[in-house]
C-alpha cells in the first residue's frame, strides 16, 4: 500500500511513522508513506499558502493554486481523498474498499479548509471521521491510515484478526478478557474457559448481538444477520421505549371539511389497524377521543366484540391488540388517563400534514427516555390549531420537503412509529 499525505505539517505523522506496528510495516515496506508540503509550492516570499474568505467570515482559507501544484507533483496518485467534516463518513467497509485501492493521496486542510474548487476540479473523495471539527485533516489522515493499513495483507501478525474485530461483520466485536481469571472478585465468564470452542463461538455471537443492540442499534439495519441471529436478538432483554408511549386517535377537535373545527365519526378501520400497530411496536395504550355519544357506544360495541365475543373467539390476535384501546371524551381526558397510568403528565406531541411542524422525530424518541409521551393524530383535515398550539411539540409532517402529505391517517401513524421507535426499541 502505498499512501501520500498533503499536508502542512508532516511532521505531525513523526512518532506514528516510528511507532509500533506502522514502524515495522514502513520497515518491511508493506506500507510506504510519503509526504507533500503545499507549502513547498506557494510563489511568494512569505511561502503563503491561505487567503481571506470570498464573502467575508472567519479564518483562512487554503488556495486552490497552491493546493493545486502540490497536487500536481503527486505522480501516479491513486485514488484521492481529502478530509472533511462534510464528507462520507469513515466505516470499515469504507476502509476496506480504500485499502483495497492499493494507491492513496489523502489531501489534509488546515484553517477554514481548501477552496472548493480543488475538490471539484480534482474530483476528491471527502471523507470524514466523524460529526466533529478537528483544527487540520492531519488527525482524520491519521485514522485513516491506519483503519486501511491493517487491512494491508502482512500488517498484523495473523490475517485473520481483521475479521473478527468490530464492524468486519456489520457488529460490534464481543468482550475480550485475558489472565488473571479472577480480578478483584470479577471473574471471566466461565464458557471461554470450558475449552468448548462451538459453545464459546456461540456465546461471542450472542454477544456481538447483545453489545450491538444495546450500544448501536443503527448498525442492525446493515449487518447481515441469519436466522440464529434473529432468535438470539428475540431472547436479549431491550429497553422498550415503546412502553412510554400512547397513541391517541382525536375525533373533536379536528377540522371538518369546510376549515372549520368540529366533530367526525368513527371508523372501524382506523381502530383495527392503529391498534395492530401499536400492539406490534410495544406501545402502552391507544386512546380513542370520541366526544359524541352513538359514536362511543359504536366503541364500545366494537371493542366488546373483539375483546370478549365471537370476534374474540375466532381472532385472539385482534383481541390482543383492541386490549389497548379505550375511549375519552375529551383530549383533557385522555391526558388525565395516562397522568393517572404513569404518574407523570406526559409529553404531548401533535401530528401534522399541514403546516411545519419544528419537532424532530428523534426528538419524541429522546422524550420518552425521559418519561411518558402522547402521540396525537387528528381524524377529519387534521388536528384543529387550538390542540397544536397547546402540544408541548408539533411534529414535522412526515414527507415535510414535498408539497403533497394527504396520508390516511392510519399509515401516518404506522409510520411515524417506526419512525420513533423503529426495530430496535
Ligand atoms: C477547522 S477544520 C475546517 C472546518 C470547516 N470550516 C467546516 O466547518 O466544515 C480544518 C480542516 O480540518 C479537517 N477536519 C476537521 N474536522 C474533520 C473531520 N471530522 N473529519 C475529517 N477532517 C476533518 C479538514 O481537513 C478541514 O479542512
Amino acid at each position: 500500500m502505498h499512501v501520500t499525505i498533503v499536508t502542512l505539517f508532516p511532521e505531525y505523522f513523526d512518532s506514528v511513522m516510528s511507532t509500533a506496528l506502522m514502524a515495522k510495516a514502513l520497515e518491511r515496506g508493506v506500507v510506504r508513506v510519503d509526504f507533500v508540503d503545499p507549502r513547498d509550492f506557494a510563489e511568494d516570499r512569505h511561502r503563503t499558502v491561505d487567503d481571506k474568505p470570498y464573502g467575508g467570515g472567519p479564518g483562512m482559507v487554503m488556495r486552490p493554486d497552491v493546493v493545486g501544484r502540490a497536487l500536481e507533483s503527486v505522480e501516479s496518485p491513486g485514488l484521492m481523498v481529502q478530509l472533511t467534516p462534510r464528507g462520507r463518513p469513515l466505516d470499515q467497509s469504507l476502509a476496506r474498499d480504500l485499502a483495497a485501492a492499493g494507491r492513496l493521496t489523502l489531501v489534509c486542510g488546515r484553517y477554514e479548509g481548501i477552496d472548493a474548487r480543488v475538490e471539484a476540479a480534482w474530483d476528491l473523495l471527502n471523507v470524514s471521521v466523524g460529526d466533529f471539527v478537528l483544527s487540520g485533516g492531519e488527525a482524520a489522515a491519521l485514522c485513516l491510515l491506519e483503519a486501511t493499513a491493517r487491512l494491508t495483507p502482512g500488517f498484523m501478525g495473523h490475517e485473520d484478526s481483521g475479521e473478527e474485530e468490530s464492524f468486519s461483520a456489520g457488529l460490534l466485536e464481543y468482550p475480550q478478557y485475558t489472565r488473571p481469571e479472577e480480578w478483584n472478585g470479577r471473574r471471566v465468564p466461565r464458557v471461554l474457559t470450558s475449552g468448548d470452542h462451538g459453545r464459546i463461538q456461540a456465546w461471542r455471537r450472542e454477544e456481538s448481538l447483545r453489545q450491538t443492540l444495546a450500544r448501536r442499534p443503527d448498525l442492525l439495519q446493515g449487518a447481515g444477520l441469519d436466522r440464529g441471529d434473529v432468535e438470539a436478538l428475540r431472547r436479549i432483554a431491550r429497553h422498550r421505549l415503546g412502553r412510554g408511549l400512547w397513541l391517541c386517535l382525536v375525533h373533536w377537535p379536528v377540522l371538518l371539511k369546510d376549515g372549520r373545527p368540529g366533530a367526525v365519526s368513527l371508523t372501524n378501520l382506523d381502530i383495527h389497524d392503529m391498534s395492530r400497530v401499536s400492539r406490534s411496536y410495544g406501545l402502552a395504550g391507544v386512546v380513542v377521543v370520541q366526544p359524541l355519544a352513538d359514536q362511543r357506544e359504536l366503541l364500545d360495541s366494537l371493542l366488546a366484540h373483539w375483546r370478549e365475543g365471537a370476534g374474540a373467539r375466532a381472532n385472539p390476535d385482534r383481541a390482543e391488540a383492541l386490549s389497548l384501546v379505550r375511549g375519552a371524551s375529551t383530549l383533557e381526558e385522555a391526558v388525565a388517563y395516562v397522568t393517572e397510568q404513569t404518574g407523570v403528565r406526559p409529553g404531548i406531541a401533535a401530528t401534522t400534514a399541514r403546516g411545519a411542524g419544528d419537532t424532530a422525530w428523534v426528538e419524541v424518541r429522546q422524550w420518552l427516555e425521559r418519561g411518558p409521551v402522547l402521540l396525537l393524530a387528528g381524524t377529519g383535515h387534521g388536528l384543529a390549531p387550538e390542540v397544536l398550539d397547546a402540544a408541548d411539540g408539533v411534529l414535522r409532517p412526515l414527507r415535510y420537503m414535498d408539497g403533497y402529505n394527504h396520508m390516511p391517517v392510519r399509515s401516518a401513524v404506522a409510520i411515524a412509529l417506526d419512525r420513533i421507535l423503529g426495530d430496535a426499541y
